[in-house]
């Protein structure tokens, strides 16, 4: 794979949990991997007074907890050396004026020949401060010697679509969109980036990949946690800001879209903006009726409590707050005109699970009706993005015996299989593909604002309709009862993941 050229990652927000958690162990992984620049360096900003030695012991204890790659001490004293610390305040322009010393300096040591990476893991509230604040240094500039600069943000990318357009304007201001990477990490999934794959590297299964076969298509994303300590974010955003908004609607985009001219940002970004702009917006009176929102209650499943969401910390005893939401809709397109799209996500539901189900329509003659009244003859194709990650296809077979008893199989592959092949973190590839100049699997800002226009009309009416109920669910469960009513035809209904890939069924869980 390629090494990216010698540049400089500064992650703002370096204090915080993303960084611990997430960006540092991808980095180190990265490095044991080759697949860092041959010189770089990484360099720590945020309002906390760290030295760099301080920088170095704090990141080395949070490596051991959560890196997932082996931890060797020798490897880890080298990749260290790449790491600095900078005090940034944001409301301090003078902070910035020493960023840009410190750069220039690192950029001499490190041969970087001023090429920038900026990762915001802030609070969104400091994004356009903290892009004006590079602009007033000029530390976007490219060109004549400057090297390049690009910008990651992290989600969530405004708290709706006013302020979606209100930041890709100010960010636009100073970075031009070439130079602006949205993350959406679920982009960064081996098994998200598969399903374009398995579509576009086989013939067989698009001729079929559409209304004339496809009977409905249904997204799962169920978290077995609840918020955890995360209430304060989390009372402002709820599931579908936080989980259906962006995560939700892109593996959509990567089941729906149209096969790209060439696998090229543009390209395969454009026809995933497509589907955007093609998801039909519900009317207000339709909210009601396709639309489910849920909060989970106090539970006791299998030994085990669970507050209800409202006793979770900094969250208000009467919060409206939704942890669930299950919907209905429609891609208005010439592939899927007719064919309902099923989401639901949740958080305190059985268990973590994330898939695409893909439902084809029924034979047209049932010729083993006799023997077979409940079976639906019905073709599933279960993308399972996490965990176990792998693809079943089911159809039916004949059961061994007399007379001709149809009984449905599992065709897998499961990733496990690749016994020997490392599967990379999702912030692996993206950190990676960024430091290359790739942004095919980051959003763009027409991408961002399509999906807010989709999802505004839902919010509204949250807000202002009392008809829109918010339901509660027993933590543990499947999410309110009202979420079956989505399905229109008699013989539909959710399809309950285990947790492993293959059983299925309602009492699934851990
Ligand atoms: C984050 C959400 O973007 O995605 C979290 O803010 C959620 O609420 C998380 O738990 C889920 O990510 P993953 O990769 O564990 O499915």
């Amino acid at each position: 794979m390629e090494r990216p050229q010698n540049c400089i990652l500064v992650i703002f927000g370096a204090s915080g949990d993303l960084t611990r958690r997430k960006l540092l162990p991808a980095l180190f992984a990265l490095y044991l991997k080759n697949l860092l620049p041959t010189d770089f360096a990484i360099l720590g900003a945020s309002r906390s007074q760290y030295t760099d030695d301080a920088f170095r012991e704090h990141i080395t204890k949070n490596l051991q907890e959560f890196s997932k790659s082996t931890f060797e001490p020798d490897a880890i004293h080298d990749f260290l050396t790449h790491l600095y610390y900078q005090a940034v305040d944001t409301a301090d322009a003078s902070t910035f004026e020493a960023l840009k010393n410190r750069l220039a300096e690192l950029d001499d040591t490190h041969h970087t020949s001023r090429n920038f990476l900026y990762y915001l893991s802030t609070p969104p509230s400091l994004y356009e401060k903290i892009s004006s604040s590079l602009g007033a240094q000029g530390l976007q500039k490219e060109g004549d010697g400057q090297g390049w600069k690009r910008i990651i943000i992290e989600k969530p990318f405004g708290y709706n679509l006013e302020s979606a357009q209100e930041l890709n304007k100010k960010l636009q201001q100073v970075f031009s969109e070439k130079q602006i990477y949205r993350i959406d990490h679920y982009l960064g999934k081996e098994s998200v980036q598969n399903i374009m794959v398995f579509r576009f590297a086989n013939r067989i299964f698009e001729p079929i990949w559409n209304q004339n076969y496809i009977d409905h298509v249904e997204v799962t994303t169920s978290e077995f946690i609840g918020i955890e300590e995360r209430g304060r974010y989390y009372e402002g955003a709820g599931a579908l800001r936080d989980m259906l908004q962006n995560h939700m609607l892109q593996v959509v985009a990567t089941v729906a879209m149209e096969p790209p001219v060439v696998f090229e940002p543009d390209a395969v970004r454009n026809e995933m903006v497509k589907i955007f702009q093609a998801l039909r917006p519900l009317k207000a009176a339709e909210i009601a009726t396709q639309v489910v929102r849920g909060q989970y209650m106090a539970s006791e499943f299998e030994e085990m409590k669970f507050k209800g969401y409202r006793e979770e910390t900094n969250v208000a005893p009467d919060s409206q707050t939704e942890t669930y939401v299950a919907m209905k809709f429609f891609i208005d397109n010439w592939r899927w005109g007719g064919v309902p799209f099923y989401l639901r996500v949740g958080k305190r539901l059985p268990t973590r699970v994330t898939e695409a189900v893909i439902h084809f329509k029924r034979t047209p003659h049932h010729l083993f009706q006799r023997e077979n009244m409940a079976h639906c003859g019905c073709n599933q194709l279960i993308i399972r993005i996490q965990p176990n990650e792998g693809i079943t296809l089911r159809y039916g077979m004949k059961y061994p015996g007399s007379g001709f008893r149809v009984e449905d199989v599992n065709m897998n592959f499961r990733y496990s299989d690749l016994a020997d092949v490392y599967k990379p973190e999702a912030y692996e590839r993206l950190l990676h593909d960024a430091m290359l100049g790739d942004a095919t699997l980051y959003a763009r800002a027409d991408g961002v604002e399509a999906c807010w226009k989709f999802v505004m009309p839902i919010l509204n009416a949250w807000e202002n309709d009392p008809e829109n109920r918010l339901h509660g669910y027993r933590a543990g469960t499947w999410g309110p009862e009202q979420a079956m009513d989505l399905f229109d035809a008699d013989h539909d209904d959710w399809h309950y993941p285990c947790s492993n890939l293959i059983d299925s069924g309602e009492d699934c869980h851990l």
